[in-house]
């Protein structure tokens, strides 16, 4: 599985210059997030500063990590990048695709069977483009990563928005969508905005029931869940560096959890003894050798208001143990306040499971300390009342567990350990009785509890907790339970308290798997097929898209004009749709179909041209495309905005869609649709949105003179005749029109002119 220790050498060899250079052009002590922005820049060497939240840089991530689900698109178009191999590193891990329902054995057999072609086609492909495989059961995408492949100073991208966990080794490692991660395979650069900078301070040491978890709590509870969009949170002092590096990269996971681009620690002790136990002591020989270079200047720390655009200040020897929830991780509660707030808000008492595990929390300290209290359940004679659930987040975490008997002691509280995937943290918990939807509580350590998020079902109150609390709070079966004060009666009638969670940081006996699940990629893998059968609904090899004809484009339809929020979800829909995720044709079929048409006000009805009849979005633009007519779609603010989704983008380029003129774009979903060779447009006058008019045919009138910073102009042609005349922005600069000629940026990148 062998992490790139020559790769890791050589971003170690360039760190200093490039840092100290930094640190010239900027004139002051430098954070490391700045340490590590600087020091990947696409041109190398720093040549000058950069804008915190407002320029847009250039940088060449030395990694790359996709799971099944978001992987399946990304590769399908990186075979049409023309490359033999990857540029970068990269892995692919299978982990979100596997249902929990029974038992981590035949869980993991039925998705064997029902995800055949899914994982086959990825292994395949991994093998033929020099990309790491873990095969389903290997274990869920962040711990692998964390356990293989992270490393401190790094950069990394991955597509998944958890890609922050790695943050816990002191990485820069940020969720991205598929076409961004497809760039970086094809050997391109990776833009992003340059960050502002959050730093959290935080003083005095975790002890008792207070887990890294609960620092993460308390942040999502300051910042809530959009504060720490467009940021970089670097968390640092003598806190930090008395925790764990996995408890580090619980922290940094749940960063997602409040919109931050990704969080961050400075290298130290703990990271070093983290990467000796996984097998990777000359990473951590290398890392000392540079380490000043791997957190910020001294004097940042020391004034970090000076440095940070914001600072918050916790004190982890205060800090008490949280649930957070339910229905969003930011509703934060101290858990000596939890039974006024749940008797409060009528929150369901009981608590029917108690889940721990997940990408977030399944290291073995987690574990360690939650098995010190399912072992008091028969030391003190208790009955846990909840049902109690693990989901490891590797097979190295749980072939070490089970090796030192953590599972045996699991097994006497009843609980079932689920397979070494994402399973009832992502929807796939095929939870017995969901379907009736009763109001009810659970509790677990994952990182999002949004509605329907682990059962489906919308009357589960999820609470986020550490794993320890989690483990308490399911002995106790009740939310009230404050484990801190509170005691249980046993068996035999007599009160009784838990003792603090204790255990080891991490193993004793070092990690261990009999088969960590891995599959190298051929030396060579040119002579490897790829598989994709013609006939499959799950999978379909993607031609190029046609390029530019060089004409105008003439006599094309109104498809819909969106009113109001139009997110990548109305877009292109997840939920059913997911399975359809690497199959562009079956995909398609869920085009724009939450839109709201401006014209009626329904989802999914708008008006053929060529029939008259009200009709699903998709079978009207398949309507056009099989007339050879092609369509625009108008739409109102922000569109585009939520997820990095390229299949929002891909699916109207697909079914024959030429342009996307909006009030403004959610700039991600600017780019995709650039990316995928489609025109991005912005109204001038945003009130010319109300000129148009469902029967409109269009043309635009002078896209042969496409060009840098001159407007596009569009006729909307009404159907009493009358025509209006429409001009249209769009930021486009001339490698962005070279996508648009050639079809695509792919198709440029093919072309080998990219
Ligand atoms: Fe999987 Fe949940 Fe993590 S879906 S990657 S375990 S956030």
């Amino acid at each position: 599985m062998a992490f790139d220790i020559e790769m890791i050498k050589k971003v170690y060899g360039n760190m200093a210059a490039r840092v100290d250079k930094a640190r010239e052009l900027t004139g002051r002590p430098l954070t490391l997030t700045e340490k590590i922005l600087y020091a990947h820049l696409w041109e190398g060497m720093p040549t000058q500063t950069f804008q915190r939240g407002k320029d847009y840089v250039d940088f060449a991530p030395d990694r790359v990590a996709c799971q099944d689900a978001t992987a399946q698109m990304a590769l399908l178009q990186f075979m049409h990048a023309g490359k033999s191999k990857v540029a970068v590193p990269t892995t692919v891990h299978c982990d979100h695709l596997i249902q929990a329902k029974v038992n981590a054995e035949t869980d993991l057999a039925a998705a064997k069977k029902s995800s055949n072609e899914v994982f086959d086609f990825l292994s395949s492909v991994s093998n033929k483009y020099g990309i790491g495989f873990w095969k389903p059961g290997a274990g869920i995408i962040h711990q692998v990563v964390l356990e293989n492949y992270a490393f401190p100073g790094g950069m990394m991208i991955g597509t998944d928005s958890h890609t922050v966990n790695a943050g816990g080794l002191g990485m820069i490692a940020i969720g991205v969508g598929g076409a961004d991660a497809v760039d970086v395979m094809s050997g391109m650069a990776w833009e992003l905005k340059f960050p502002r900078l959050i730093g959290v301070k935080l003083t005095g040491k975790l002890s008792g029931w207070t887990a890294p978890k609960d620092v993460i709590l308390k942040v999502a509870g300051i910042l809530t869940v959009k504060g720490g969009t467009g940021a970089v949170i670097e968390y640092f002092g003598e806190g930090a560096t008395s925790m764990s590096c996995t408890g580090k990269g619980t922290i940094c996971n749940m960063g997602a959890e409040v919109g931050a681009t990704t969080s961050t620690f400075g290298y130290d002790a703990s990271m070093s003894r983290y990467l000796r136990s996984t097998g990777r002591a000359d990473v951590a020989d290398a890392a000392d050798a540079i380490a000043p270079y791997l957190t910020a200047d001294a004097e940042v720390y020391a004034n970090p208001e000076q440095y940070f655009d914001q600072v918050i200040e916790i004190n982890l020897s205060e800090l008490e143990p949280h649930l957070n929830g339910p229905f969003t991780p930011d509703l934060a509660t101290p858990i000596s306040k939890m039974k006024e707030e749940a008797i409060k808000n009528n929150w369901p008492l009981k608590i029917e499971y108690g889940l721990i595990g997940s990408c977030t929390n399944s290291s073995y300290e987690d574990i360690a300390r939650a098995a010190s209290l399912a072992q008091q359940v028969a030391d003190k004679k208790l009955k846990t009342k909840a049902k109690f659930t693990i989901t490891p987040g590797s097979e190295t975490v749980r072939y070490t567990i089970e090796r030192d008997g953590f599972i045996d002691i699991f097994d006497k509280i009843n609980a079932t350990v689920f397979a070494n995937a994402c399973g009832p943290c992502i929807g796939m918990w095929d939870r017995e009785g969901a379907e009736k939807e009763e109001r009810n509580t659970i509790v677990h350590s994952f990182n999002r509890n949004f509605s329907k998020r682990a059962d489906g079902n919308p009357n589960t109150l999820a609470f986020v907790g550490s794993p320890e609390l989690v483990t308490a709070m399911a002995i106790a079966g009740d939310l009230t339970f404050n484990p801190l004060t509170d005691t249980l009666i046993n068996e035999d009638g007599i009160e009784v308290k838990l003792d603090e969670p204790t255990g080891n940081e991490l193993p004793p006996k070092g990690f261990d798997a009999e088969d960590p699940g891995y599959q190298a990629p051929a030396a060579d893998g040119s002579g490897v097929n790829v598989i994709v059968d013609p006939k499959s609904e799950r999978l379909q090899l993607l031609a190029p898209f046609e390029p530019w004809d060089g004409q105008n484009i003439t006599g094309a339809k109104l498809l819909i004009k969106a009113f109001g929020k139009c997110t990548t979800d109305h877009i292109s829909m997840a939920g059913p749709w997911l399975r359809f995720r690497g199959h562009l044709d079956n995909i398609s079929n869920n085009m724009l179909i939450g839109a709201i048409n401006a014209f009626n006000q329904k989802a999914n009805s708008v008006k053929n041209q060529l029939t008259g009849s009200y009709e699903a979005v998709p079978a009207v633009q398949r309507a056009y495309k099989a007339a050879g007519i092609p369509s625009i779609v108008v739409g109102d603010h922000n569109y585009g905005e939520g997820s990095s989704r390229e299949h929002a983008a891909m699916e109207p380029r697909f079914l024959g869609v030429k342009a996307v003129l909006v009030k403004s774009f959610a700039r991600i979903h600017e780019t995709n649709l650039k990316k995928q060779g489609m025109l991005a447009l912005t109204f001038a006058n945003e009130a010319d949105y109300d000129k148009i008019q469902e029967d409109d045919t269009i043309s635009i009138t002078n896209l042969t003179a496409f060009a840098p910073g001159v407007p596009l102009t569009l006729e909307f042609k009404h159907a009493d005749g009358t025509v209006d005349t429409i001009v249209a922005n769009h930021t486009y600069n001339e490698g962005q029109i070279g996508w648009f000629k050639a079809g695509s940026a792919l198709n440029l990148i093919a072309a080998g002119k990219a």
